[in-house]
């Protein structure tokens, strides 16, 4: 067939799985779902390991986890996507892998650790494969998020941090180790950025945005404090 394939539903609406808000938690104190998001190099790990460790210190079970190489199966599909050579892998493979990734890990890590009242902190989710397959690829950002809310039938944090980074000071902050997507250009990172201030940009309530170039302590208390609301509030909800 030739012509242009057809767009396919938007999610959340007609025959797409649908969305399903906060965590999709079977009870008001059921478990947190928290995601950080960013582009490469702007502190994610940092912020999620400090995250976590307030968290625990308060008394919450944290399952601090990752996107992708989450699960086993996880960490063999990062293998292949991050370490092969360049161009080894098509953009809508890419995209699949990405997605397979997250479906094993939402099935066996993120929504057992919901179901029994875990919080959830996830070095990235859905936000990543939008900003670096959807756009920085190019491949489109409602098919991109179409694809892997199908694979995580439907599943959203209740709150996305998002560490807004310069390409050029990620690039600064990483040194010299450079996976596949990392060695990409700063064109390339910058669509990443772009993308991700767009998602923050349609759902304000759901993201917390921050300027990574800011300090660390600085960073980590401001996320404290919002997380903090989320945790007081019956249903999650700011
Ligand atoms: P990450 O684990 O954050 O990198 P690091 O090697 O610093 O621990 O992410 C790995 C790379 O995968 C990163 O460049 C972003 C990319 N990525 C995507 O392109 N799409 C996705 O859906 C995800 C989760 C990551």
């Amino acid at each position: 067939m030739t012509g242009p394939i057809p767009t396919p539903p938007l999610p959340g609406g007609g025959d797409g799985v649908p969305v399903v808000a906060h965590g999709g938690r079977p009870a008001p104190d059921g478990g947190l779902f928290l995601a950080l998001e960013g582009g490469d190099g702007a502190g994610k790990s940092t912020q999620a390991d400090r995250l976590g460790a307030w968290l625990a210190g308060h008394g919450h079970e944290v399952v601090r986890t990752r996107e992708p190489g989450g699960t086993a199966l996880g960490r063999s599909l990062r293998e292949l996507v991050l370490h092969g050579e360049d161009g080894s892998v098509v953009p809508r493979a890419e995209a699949l892998i990405f997605a397979a990734d997250r479906a094993q890990h939402v099935a066996t890590v993120v929504r057992p650790a919901l179901e029994r009242g875990a919080v959830v902190v996830s070095d990235r989710y859905l936000d990543s494969s939008v900003a670096y397959q959807g756009a920085a690829r190019a491949l489109g950002h409602e098919e991109v998020r179409a694809l892997s809310l199908w694979a995580v039938e439907g599943l959203l944090p209740d709150l996305t941090i998002l560490l807004d980074v310069d390409p050029g000071e990620g690039r600064a902050r990483r040194g010299a180790q450079h996976d596949r997507l990392e060695r990409e250009a700063d064109s390339f990172h910058d669509r990443v950025r772009q993308g991700f201030l767009a998602l923050a940009a349609q759902e304000p309530d759901r993201y917390l945005l921050l300027d990574a170039s800011r300090p660390a302590d600085e960073l980590a208390e401001e996320v404290r404090a919002r997380v903090d609301v989320l945790l007081r509030s019956p249903e999650g909800a700011p």
